[in-house]
């Protein structure tokens, strides 16, 4: 990853935050985005000066329209962008509002897309561009409806964008990781015992009996945003400990 250039959208927590310090410790240059000011300073702390860390809304129209614009002020090119940046909140049906759908919605789908417009001009030929979608959409998981119709979104746009991208010499791929050990699971919303009974379900249900870690994610973004994978373009890979298969 020597001298390349990488956006990670939610790169100060979870996922995001450990593939920002996996790329960083090959040489490469992390700009990391979030919303948390608390978050955004931890990460600062955490990657050090040379890791540029901004602050842009995914959810908001103005925020993704605004991306591209806000990395320029640091990077005049980008070899690669993991938008990983994603809510998620469960509940059954009868629980659910308009405002929890178009928020899952806003930052999960139209953030993806509408960053990935704004940023194609910066993007090298060749460059890759990551998705991070969920294994849940694969999956028919109770109470996680609104959440894995975006992440199914998040995997047809991977698909369709890789087509339409390739011609530019971008690739497009999308992940789908299972249960990782990150703070998503402290905010989905549900009351703190079915939250933990939902955490052990997941674990039980992964063929190693445990949930993955953020940075068995980080080494597959890697190699999806690396050069390693040049011949690799339209795929979705899931990374779940085999719970789909439980
Ligand atoms: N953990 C899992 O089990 C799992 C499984 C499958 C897929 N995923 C996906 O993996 C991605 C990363 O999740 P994670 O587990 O690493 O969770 P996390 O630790 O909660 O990290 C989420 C990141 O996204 C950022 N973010 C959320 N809403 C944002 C917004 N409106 N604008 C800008 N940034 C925003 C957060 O920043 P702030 O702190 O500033 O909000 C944070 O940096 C998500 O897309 C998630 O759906 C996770």
């Amino acid at each position: 990853m020597k001298n390349k250039t990488i956006l990670i959208t939610g790169g100060t927590s979870g996922i995001g935050l450990a593939t920002a310090q996996l790329l960083q410790g090959e040489g490469a240059r992390v700009l990391v985005t979030g919303r948390n000011p608390e978050t955004l300073a931890a990460a600062q702390a955490t990657l050090g000066p040379s890791a540029i860390v901004i602050a842009s809304d995914s959810g908001s129209i103005g925020g993704a329209r605004e991306l591209g614009a806000a990395v320029r002020k640091h990077a005049d090119k980008l070899d690669g962008a993991f938008l990983n940046a994603g809510v998620a909140r469960f509940g059954p049906i009868e629980d659910m509002t308009a405002e929890i759908f178009d928020q899952m919605f806003g930052v999960n789908v139209r953030g993806v897309y509408f960053q990935l417009q704004s940023i194609l001009g910066l993007l090298t030929r060749p460059s890759s561009v990551v998705f991070n979608a969920s294994v849940v959409a694969q999956l028919g998981l109770p109470t996680a409806s609104i959440y894995s119709a975006t992440k199914a979104a998040v995997v047809s746009l991977g698909k369709t964008l890789s087509v339409e991208l390739a011609p530019r010499g971008v690739r497009v791929n999308t992940l789908s990781p299972g249960p990782i050990a990150t703070p998503i699971y402290a905010k989905l919303g549900l009351p703190a015992d079915a939250q933990k009974g939902f955490e052990e379900q997941m674990a039980s249900q992964s063929l190693f009996k445990r949930f993955g870690t953020p940075h068995e994610v980080a080494k597959l973004a890697r190699f999806l945003l690396s050069d390693d994978s040049s011949y690799v373009i339209g795929v979705d890979v899931t990374i779940d400990g085999g719970v789909r298969l439980t």
